[in-house]
């Protein structure tokens, strides 16, 4: 039977190499992003591209039926458009095996500058909607009594970030949601983990010159910016590990802190 995965933030970056990933193993996904629209859909046509290209002769994935990918628009911050997402997930594959929480946003600033409406943003998008979601697929998964949660932190929610409070406080408070969550979920056979990212080759860096990424790169011990598809690769692999790997905050960082 083909798993069913939610991916929030799936339009670009890590949430869409994440989709793509789990669309070339088989999996249906309901894939999300607050503006929706091309790069979206573009999403949904790189998963189904990925899985045909999977299901090519001399490859592994053969045991499932074609799997469906369901574009959703809307924003992860908002607590009643969560409720539909899942809700909507839920009525079209009867079953939620898997929830990536991804979805977020990044602010660089000093802490005198970051205003009531900039925390406010980066607390709900980031840590807000990783409550959301959770409180909403737990029922489903219950049901089964089996799921992953797979929460995308950040290296600075573990050890903060100059110019990121902000950003920092959501990331570390999803860490410790993380740990919260495990231990109330793990009776029920469903784990809670997070891959807290270093730096990630994606827009989310386009702020930062090419001068300020090249030095980065020489900070990190592997030499380079990680990719979006070797997130993609470990948030699927923890999806198949067994429910005992849970509570745990990876960091995938190069070697970097
Ligand atoms: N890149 C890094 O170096 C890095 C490092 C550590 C952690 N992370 C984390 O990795 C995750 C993905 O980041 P990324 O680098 O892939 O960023 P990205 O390329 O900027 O993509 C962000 C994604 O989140 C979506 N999104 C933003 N706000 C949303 C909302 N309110 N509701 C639903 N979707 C929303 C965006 O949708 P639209 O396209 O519609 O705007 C987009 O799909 C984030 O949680 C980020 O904090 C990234």
């Amino acid at each position: 039977m083909n798993r069913t995965v939610i991916i929030t933030g799936a339009s670009r970056g890590i949430g869409r190499a994440i989709a793509i990933r789990f669309a070339a193993s088989g999996c249906n996904v309901i894939i999300n992003s607050v503006n929706g629209g091309e790069k979206l859909e573009e999403t949904a046509e790189l998963c189904q591209k990925a899985y045909q290209k999977a299901v090519s002769p001399n490859t592994a994935v053969t045991s499932c039926s074609t799997p469906s990918v369901l574009p959703i628009q809307g924003d992860v911050s908002d607590p009643s458009f969560v409720r539909k997402l899942i809700a909507e997930a839920h009525d079209r594959f009867g079953r939620i095996d898997v929830l990536v929480n991804n979805a977020g946003i990044s602010f660089v600033g000093l802490i005198q500058d970051t205003d009531d409406l900039i925390w406010q943003k980066i607390i709900n998008t980031n840590l807000s909607s990783v409550h959301y979601c959770t409180r909403e697929v737990i029922p489903h998964m219950l049901k089964e009594k089996h799921g992953h949660i797979i929460n995308i932190s950040s290296v600075w929610g573990n050890i903060g970030a100059s110019c990121e409070a902000a950003y920092s406080a959501s990331k570390g408070g999803i860490n410790a949601y993380t740990k919260a969550a495990a231990k109330e979920l793990a009776p029920s056979g469903i784990s809670v983990n997070a891959i807290a990212c270093g730096c990630i080759d994606t827009d989310m860096n386009k702020c930062f010159s090419s001068e300020d990424l090249t030095q980065l790169a020489e900070e990190i011990p592997v030499g380079r910016l990680g990719t979006p598809e070797e997130i993609a690769e470990m948030v699927y692999s923890v999806s198949n590990l067994p429910e005992y790997l849970t509570g745990q905050i990876i960091t995938a960082d190069g070697g970097w802190t």
